[in-house]
């Protein structure tokens, strides 16, 4: 069974060592899952503001794992520092984007980044391209902003445009083997319905945040960090929280 284990939003912070225990904490758990999972997806925000010692933190802490990473950034993330400490291909601020197969399941792993900004930015036509290469192959859409609102001002302030939305449903919506589309961002588990595709969003593996569905604002709680697994069933795909 193709198992996928994703761990997103560390922040890290060279003022604040204990972000990498919290990284730690969260690849010692994936690392007890019971089984190797054929991937990790990382999906961004993995330093708190591009500092190239934290990706190298990041790095070494993930490698523990063993397996194939999927890394992309988030708003917080530098694309140089990233390719650098994780040896990924590309070139100034070309987006660090990528498709790859782990048993048996492709990823098309997209960068919404836009450097100095906190809005996220889909290249739809990008992954329209790559998911017209494959129709088959089951697939996982993998991005740091979730595209879809969630109905907290605060956060949907920051979600790619109204009309990249709609167009990456109308995409999904022609690509039957899409079977999940995962993000991060929130700091908050959520799902949702994007051209018929169920997406979700981890839970930080550092700090969580809690809506005020008054205000529309979010705040830093005490509750529980998390990593996800998606594990690809007979049926499809299953996603599950695993508090850290
Ligand atoms: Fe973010």
């Amino acid at each position: 069974m193709p198992l996928f284990a994703q761990i997103t939003d560390s922040h890290l912070r060279a003022d604040e060592p204990e972000r990498v225990l919290k990284l730690r904490a969260g690849v010692d758990r994936i690392l007890g899952l019971g089984v190797a999972p054929d991937a990790v997806l990382v999906t961004g925000d993995i330093a708190d503001d591009g500092g190239s010692s934290e990706y190298e933190d990041a790095a070494r802490e993930l490698a523990r794992l063993d397996v194939p990473l999927v890394v992309l950034p988030g708003n917080h993330d530098d694309r140089a520092g990233m390719r650098a400490a994780f040896g990924l291909p590309g070139t100034g601020e070309e987006r660090l984007q990528s498709v790859s197969v782990h048993g048996g399941v492709r990823v098309v792993a997209c960068d919404t980044l836009v450097p100095g900004s906190d809005d996220g930015d889909l290249d739809v036509a990008w992954v329209a391209k790559r998911l017209a290469e494959d129709r088959l192959t089951p697939t996982v859409v993998a991005m740091h902003h979730p595209p879809y609102l969630v109905g907290i001002e605060q956060m949907d302030g920051m979600a790619p445009p109204a009309d990249q939305r709609a167009e990456l449903a109308r995409v999904l919506e022609a690509a039957p083997n899409v079977i999940r589309v995962v993000a991060g961002h929130l700091h908050l588990t959520t799902a949702a319905s994007v051209g018929g595709v169920v997406a979700v969003t981890a839970p930080s593996v550092n700090i969580q945040l809690a809506p005020d569905y008054g205000t529309g604002l979010v705040a830093i709680t005490d509750a529980q960090a998390g990593v996800m697994v998606h594990a690809v069933t007979g049926d499809g795909i299953a996603s599950h929280v695993i508090p850290v």
